[in-house]
């Protein structure tokens, strides 16, 4: 396999990715810059360090591809294109044009495109799927999602700019949660989104972003994430309320709770404030060796993106958005 970009999210799965050695054999790192493709190489030895996605081509089954958004359709195209099976990391691509044609060409060479969307293999996010749907909390009628960050890279940064992030922070980091959304409640039916600079005058897009779903079942749905945040309590918070009790996942503590009028207990606990992302590539391996179905399919990531699209559209219009025929039923 080779890591295609060396930058931040590289050196976040840098350490996820050593132990999984007896199923990975990293073989070569990609960056143009040669000190970030030779810094990450040294952690796989012997992967050895390349600038040109060319150069690993003859040697790679697959590739993880963590580059700025706006390269994601020409490096997932060249790869695709070349046999290789790729693992994209959110969004899947810049636009609907660019992502159907990202899958179009996954099929046409029948390999595995697979979203990186690690929120749905983590564990805490997982049990809560699973408590939902086996009833735990009776019917659902509202879940909220809180991210908090500061987000902030260097002056001229490709995710800072509207045209090479693909939206602001709702696109960039919202999509994880967006997707948590729809899977945890179903068809949506209309939204809207508002987002301001303010507070992150380095973004171009939104820094700070509020998205309010409604559902087909008469569930709502929201999530604010800003990458202002000069201080947390919420880190990274979900709820979700029930016609019998709430649950409540704290991935920064590692828990998820249910309570009742009676009583809180912790029904899974994890590491604390980890994305498990060993797990997302793991699943793509799976995947690729005929193991397992493909669970985050690039057309479920791009009913996200869909949403989160039209939910700008609306906010540019002054208008609610209709969301309905976007997620199949
Ligand atoms: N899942 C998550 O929680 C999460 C968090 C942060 C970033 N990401 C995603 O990871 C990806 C990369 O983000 P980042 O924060 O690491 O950005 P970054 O700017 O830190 O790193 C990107 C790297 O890609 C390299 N690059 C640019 N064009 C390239 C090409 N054609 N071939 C190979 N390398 C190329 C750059 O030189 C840079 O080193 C984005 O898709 C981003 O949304 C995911």
């Amino acid at each position: 396999m080779a890591i295609v970009g060396c930058g931040g999210m590289a050196q976040t799965y840098r350490d996820r990715l050593v132990p999984l050695a007896d199923r990975i054999e990293v073989v070569a790192t990609v960056d143009p810059l040669p000190d970030r493709a030779a810094d990450l190489a040294a952690a796989f030895p012997p992967a050895r360090p390349e600038t040109r996605i060319e150069a690993v081509l003859d040697d790679i089954d697959a590739a993880v591809v963590m580059t700025p958004h706006h390269t994601h359709l020409d490096v997932g195209r060249q790869l695709l294109q070349a046999g290789k099976h790729v693992m994209m990391e959110k969004p899947l691509a810049l636009t609907e044009d660019e992502c159907l044609e990202l899958i179009a060409e996954g099929d046409r060479a029948d390999r595995v495109l697979m979203a990186a969307y690690p929120m749905r293999f983590h564990p805490l996010l997982v049990s809560l799927q699973e408590a939902v749907a086996d009833g735990l909390i009776g019917e659902v009628f509202d879940a909220s999602i809180w991210t908090e960050q500061y987000t902030r890279y260097e002056e001229g940064h490709w995710a800072h700019r509207r045209a090479t992030l693909g939206g602001g922070q709702l696109f960039s980091h919202g999509c994880h949660y967006i997707d948590v959304l729809l899977r945890l409640l179903g068809e949506p039916v209309r939204g809207s989104h508002f987002g301001t600079r303010l507070g992150t005058p380095w973004m171009e897009g939104e820094g700070t972003s509020h998205a309010t779903i409604q559902f087909a079942s008469g569930a709502l749905g929201h999530h604010f994430g800003t990458w202002g945040a000069r201080g947390t309590q919420l880190g990274y918070l979900a709820q979700v309320h029930g016609t019998e009790g709430l649950l409540s996942v704290d991935i920064m503590a590692g828990r998820l709770r249910h309570t009742t009028s009676a009583r809180t207990r912790t029904i899974a606990e994890a590491e604390r404030h980890a994305k498990y992302l060993h797990l997302g590539v793991q699943h793509f391996v799976d995947v690729i060796e005929g193991r397992a179905d493909l669970v985050a399919d690039p057309w479920s990531a791009l009913q996200s993106l869909r949403v989160i699209w039209r939910l700008y559209e609306a906010e540019q219009r002054g208008v609610v958005a209709d969301l309905r025929g976007l997620v199949p039923g």
